[in-house]
């Protein structure tokens, strides 16, 4: 499964890259707000900036949620770096962009997908990635991680190369569970990525071994 990072943030970035465990990038409107990054200018340099740090597939997303907005503004973001995937709002003219971009052979990374049927539509269009935000369902009492499954089994069903990205992962267990059902991608909080690393019996075993080397 590849690990993708779900931040704007060049030092997060840095940091899990620096892990040698970093396949790639995945950004939103939220997540660049959050880092301050405003004007067009601007943020076109920062995604060149994060296509500097990672050797991988850096997702950018339109701003617009009109048909010919979104053709516009993702081919200006594709331009930018060979490795900006355009990422596309899960809305009708989304789809119709998406089927668009594939034909162009322009990647694509369907967002804000809540259900199996959004992520066939995606499938059919000819994304190169999906995202379905499981955190987002745990917070309305809905399983993120059976929409995993269910996408796994109807893109298995009939050999769709769309690659699942979980996405609005929220800690270590949505990755290992993200992991076992056989999503291709799980795009996390660095929190989420370091949290992996933990175990007590690993710091307690650990500690007794260097003691034991001083003996
Ligand atoms: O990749 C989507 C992600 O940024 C949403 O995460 O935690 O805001 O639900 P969250």
């Amino acid at each position: 499964m590849k690990f993708f990072i779900d931040t704007a943030n060049l030092a997060q970035i840095k940091e899990a890259n620096d892990l040698g465990v970093l396949d790639g990038v995945t950004t939103n409107p939220s997540l660049m707000a959050k880092e301050g990054i405003k004007g067009d200018d601007k943020i076109k340099q920062h995604y060149k900036d994060i296509c500097d740090i990672v050797d991988g597939d850096v997702s950018a997303e339109v701003f617009g949620i009109e048909y010919n907005e979104m053709i516009k503004e993702g081919e200006a973001l594709a331009a930018l770096h060979p490795q900006i995937v355009v990422k596309i709002p899960m809305i009708k003219d989304g789809i119709k962009a998406i089927k668009y971009f594939s034909a162009k052979g322009i990647r694509t990374n369907c967002t804000l997908v809540f259900s199996a049927g959004q992520a066939l539509l995606a499938a059919k269009a000819g994304a190169t990635y999906v995202s379905p935000f499981i955190g987002r369902l745990d917070d309305v009492s809905t399983n993120g991680l059976t929409l995993i499954e269910d996408i796994r089994q109807i893109y298995d069903n009939f050999g769709y190369e769309t690659q699942i990205l979980a996405a609005s992962v929220r800690h270590p267990m949505h990755i290992v569970e993200c992991a076992k059902i056989g999503a291709d991608v799980a795009t996390c909080p660095l929190s989420a990525i370091l949290a992996l690393l933990k175990h007590p019996l690993t710091d307690t075993g650990l500690a007794q071994f260097i003691a034991d080397s001083k003996k």
